[in-house]
């Protein structure tokens, strides 16, 4: 997909994003959920939310680590549109969380980061990588891999082939995935240990992989 149009589309519709895919279907609570049951946080993790859009996956880690008493867990996050780390930023004022830190970058140009943006014990990136074309998915997971310490995790949320998924993509711009597609796209990214679950109601896959 072309970046403008992505970034035009989540420009316009970011407040609706917030609303209606966080909030109101629950991608969010989701999200969460996921995050409790595999203990995605430890004490002085070094975590990266790629794409993270309005925080979904990063709000989630933080409020799991601000419960468990980690105030030692770093937070880095980045995102192509502006609009949406806005929402972003205003929920971190919110909430007064100096651990957490925004950039705004294009994951197929991760040399932009600061250069102490590496070595991460968790690299998240949730329903972001569909709306890369999808011969750019392989290049960004061996750029995302690159940032993840050894034994590191990268946990993914990808949007599944099904009709109602190729309609909503249509208007999201994004594409969709089957778990053969992703097998092979996963073991070309560079990743040899990884699984694939079906996600929120069977929309999506949740792909967990380890940097060995
Ligand atoms: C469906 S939203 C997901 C946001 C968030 N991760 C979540 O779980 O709610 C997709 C996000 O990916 C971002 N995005 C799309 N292409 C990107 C790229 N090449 N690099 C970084 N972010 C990108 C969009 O700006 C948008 O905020």
């Amino acid at each position: 997909m072309d970046t403008s149009e992505v970034q035009n589309i989540y420009t316009k519709k970011a407040s609706y994003y917030q609303f209606l895919m966080v909030d109101f279907l629950g991608f969010g609570m989701a999200i969460e959920k996921f995050f409790r049951e595999f203990n995605y946080v430890g004490p002085h993790f070094k975590i990266l939310d790629a794409g993270c859009g309005t925080g979904n996956a990063t709000r989630a880690l933080y409020t799991i680590a601000s419960e468990k008493g980690y105030e030692d867990v770093t937070f880095h996050a980045f995102d192509l549109t502006q609009a949406m780390l806005d929402l972003f930023q205003q929920w971190i004022k919110k909430v007064g969380a100096n651990n957490i830190i925004l950039k705004r970058s294009n994951v197929l140009d991760l040399e932009q980061l600061p250069s102490d943006w590496n070595g991460y014990d968790a690299v998240v990136s949730t329903a972001m990588l569909e709306h890369l074309p999808k011969d750019s998915v392989r290049p960004a997971l061996r750029g995302l891999k690159q940032l993840l310490k050894h034994n590191g995790r990268l946990l993914v949320v990808i949007t599944r082939r099904n009709i109602i998924n190729k309609f909503i993509g249509w208007r999201w711009k994004n594409n969709t995935y089957d778990k053969n597609e992703l097998q092979k796209i996963f073991l070309d990214g560079g990743f040899s240990e990884f699984k694939i679950r079906n996600f929120f109601w069977n929309f999506m896959f949740i792909i967990e992989a380890k940097n060995n």
